[in-house]
């Protein structure tokens, strides 16, 4: 391959990141600047806060990633962004940045997926950069990937770069949108998956009896049947009735409850994925299965595939599978490598409901 360092834009929700990828393999830098402290106050992302945010930040946070990098425009050989899918103001801001950069510094430019972004971030094998554990081995194809984050969960099959099949998708709620909900209906803080996870080890992921919704596609997924079931059993646990309100919940559950509902959620919730993941691990046989999004943080999961799946599944720091612009730059190098086509850098939209 000739060697190539793309640049990354990513903006799709609260983060402003940028990374910058050589060959699709070596992470050089990884800039972030999060608004999350902020939306922590309200409970969930802002949009308008966000987009604001990402205005005030994406400059420092390019500059940042080239002096991370050691690099200048010079090095840089093409620069990719996220286009979708994600909140409006917030993709805007990434993809003006990316496009007036694009025509200032004379580079290509890659409109890219954020979906598929968060698989690619298992391509990433060595860095020089301290603090970060990457997989020694790059994964192959065929390729079974789980994404799984605040706005996505989706199974899809990869034969190749840019050859690849969406198997099922959530039909509500995101796992991660789950997540956040029932944290916040038992009293925990912002973001759920994080607080569900430190409260679920305390806790007996057997006292309670939830559901998991039965699909009419086979690979599809729901987290609103479960989400109300929990929702239902906590309100029992406090003795009412379903119309007690969620918002006073909190103030009546003890800790040990607590954790007793955050324990039964996650084992459900995360049992739910990997289920399908493993009849789809039958159905195709892939080489690789791969986990991305935010949600792939989460021990439990690993704990789960690594106990079902023949082979070990492949995830990255946990740094690389929550929003960040390396992985944009990554499938960014595939694109440049493989010739797929470049985005006009004076009229690339946004798509802010981009499927896969
Ligand atoms: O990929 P991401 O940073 O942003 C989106 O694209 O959505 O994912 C954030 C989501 C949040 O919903 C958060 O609660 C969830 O990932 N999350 C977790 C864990 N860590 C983060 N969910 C379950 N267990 C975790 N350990
Ligand atoms: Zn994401």
């Amino acid at each position: 391959m000739v060697s190539m360092k793309i640049l990354g834009i990513e903006s799709s929700c609260d983060e402003t990141a940028v990374g910058i990828v050589e060959d699709g393999r070596r992470l050089l830098a990884n800039a972030v600047a999060s608004s999350m402290d902020i939306h922590i106050q309200y409970g969930g992302v802002v949009p308008e806060i966000a987009a604001r945010s990402h205005i005030e930040a994406v400059i420092a946070v390019v500059e940042e990633a080239l002096a991370t990098a050691e690099c200048t425009w010079d090095d840089i050989d093409g620069i990719a962004v996220t286009y979708g899918a994600g909140l409006s103001g917030s993709l805007l801001i990434g993809v003006l940045t990316a496009r007036t950069l694009a025509i200032t510094k004379s580079k290509p430019l890659y409109a890219i997926n954020h979906v598929e972004g968060h698989v690619y971030a298992n391509f990433l094998t060595t860095t020089e950069l301290p603090g970060y554990t990457l997989p020694t081995e790059a994964p192959q194809f065929p390729m079974l990937a789980l994404i799984v984050s605040g706005g996505h969960s989706q199974l899809v099959l990869f034969r190749d770069h840019f050859d690849y099949t969406l198997l099922g998708q959530t039909h509500d709620d995101a796992i991660g949108e789950a997540f956040d909900k029932v944290a916040k209906m038992i009293g925990l803080p912002y973001p759920g998956g994080p607080s569900v996870a430190k409260a679920a080890p305390n806790g007996n992921p057997d006292a309670l009896q939830l559901p998991k919704a039965r699909m009419p596609g086979k690979y599809d997924f729901s987290f609103s049947g479960v989400k109300t079931a929990t929702l239902r059993a906590a309100q029992e646990m406090c003795g009412k009735d379903f119309t007690f309100p969620s918002k006073d919940l909190p103030g009546l559950l003890n800790a040990s409850q607590r954790d007793d509902i955050a324990a039964s959620f996650q084992r459900v919730a995360i049992e739910t994925v990997v289920d399908k993941t493993i009849l789809a691990y039958e159905e195709f046989s892939p080489a690789s299965v791969v986990i991305g999004g935010g949600v792939a943080a989460s021990q439990e999961l690993r704990r789960q595939l690594a106990e079902r799946l023949p082979i070990a599944p492949l995830y990255t720091d946990i740094k690389l599978c929550t929003d960040n612009g390396a992985m944009i730059a990554t499938l960014g190098c595939f694109m440049m490598q493989k010739g797929q086509p470049v985005a006009d850098p004076y009229s690339l939209g946004i798509e802010p409901n981009l499927s896969m």
